[in-house]
């Protein structure tokens, strides 16, 4: 055992964290890593949840829209701080307005009833530039937490590894990575789960990053879609091959089914995922300079070690 873990199983002896979204990508790795300090982890999930068996901690099933509940368990638990990993699975608009805002205010409002001194948010690094449902209703959130009396913060990451692994399946078998325009449009800079757990968990235990709004990147460099690309073909050893998706075909299906977005529910949701791909396929997740107007992989501070690499190596061993 480390140095870092002796202090940080120090600091977690006798600490009650409520963790909700605990069954979700980021939301098992922080189980585990809370779990691996020490800390009395009291995970909140929903009725019919997959796969929460498996996870350290004492679950809780309950409805995050139920108030009292919530305001129940919170009393029962008598948690010192409160980690939300929750978010709308779909991005549809209806959804992101109930999970990423409703079920987290319901989550600070019992946290406030509670003796809770600490809320940690994961968030997303694109609510910077918002233009989607998901982005204004996180948003919303944020400003409600950061107005709480219970000091927040909120970790805004870059893109998740899982977020760039969709084509390796495709590849293998032959198929050219697929990219958008000339895949250089965007950059960001991955993050591993465990990697992005870590540095949600080691906030309970750093008094600087109280008040605080932070982005972080995986440990670089930012890379491209074409990028990408290549790293998976070195690794299987295979000549690159490519093919590009024009971004206008994003604008047509939003332009098209945004005519019935008033009247179809069905409409709006078709049209705001036409949107979630435009966005995808043209901003970069990396910290927007407000002043050059673009995009700063300096700017985006890094953290962790694992690498974009190592993550496809490892996907490409296990998968035959
Ligand atoms: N994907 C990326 O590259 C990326 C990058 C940066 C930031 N982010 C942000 O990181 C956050 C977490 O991402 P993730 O990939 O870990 O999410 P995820 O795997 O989709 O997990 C979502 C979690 O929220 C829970 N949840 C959803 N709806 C719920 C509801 N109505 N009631 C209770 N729980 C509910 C899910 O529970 P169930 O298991 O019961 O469904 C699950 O535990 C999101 O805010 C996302 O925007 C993502």
């Amino acid at each position: 055992m480390s140095e870092n873990d002796d202090t940080r199983r120090g600091s977690s002896a006798g600490r009650c964290v409520v963790l909700a979204g605990s069954t979700g990508t980021i939301g098992r790795a922080v189980s585990d890593c809370l779990a691996a300090d020490g800390y009395d982890v009291v995970r909140l999930v929903r009725q019919g949840s997959k796969g929460s068996g498996s996870l350290p901690g004492r679950e809780v099933v309950v409805d995050l829209a139920d108030r009292e509940a919530l305001e129940a368990a919170f009393k029962a638990a008598r948690p010192n701080a409160v980690i939300s990993c929750i978010a709308s699975r779909s991005g549809e608009p209806k959804d992101a307005w109930a999970v990423d805002h409703d079920a987290n205010v319901n989550l600070l409002r019992a946290s406030e009833g509670s003796g809770v001194d600490h809320f940690v948010l994961l968030s997303a690094i694109c609510v910077q530039k918002p233009k989607l449902a998901f982005q204004h209703a996180k948003l919303a959130f944020e400003a409600k937490l950061v107005a709480s009396p219970i000091d927040h913060t909120i970790v805004r990451p870059t893109a998740f590894f899982k977020s760039l692994s969709g084509q390796i399946g495709n590849v293998r078998r032959g198929k050219p990575f697929m990219v958008f325009g000339n895949g250089e449009l965007t950059r960001c800079k991955p993050i591993s789960d465990r990697d992005c757990a870590r540095y949600i968990v080691d906030c309970l235990n750093s008094p600087e990053r109280r008040g605080q709004v932070l982005p972080i990147g995986g440990p670089g460099p930012a890379i491209t879609m074409h990028e990408q690309g290549a790293l998976l073909f070195d690794l299987l050893g295979k000549e690159p091959r490519y093919r590009s998706v024009p971004v206008g075909m994003f604008s047509v299906a939003a332009a098209i089914f945004g005519l019935a977005e008033r009247w179809s529910d069905w409409a709006a949701e078709k049209a705001e995922y036409a949107r979630i791909g435009r966005y995808y396929a043209t901003e970069s997740m990396l910290v927007w300079d407000e002043k050059a107007a673009e995009y700063s992989a300096e700017a985006t501070p890094e953290c962790g070690s694992d690498t974009l690499r190592d993550h496809y190596a490892q996907l490409l061993s296990l998968t035959p």
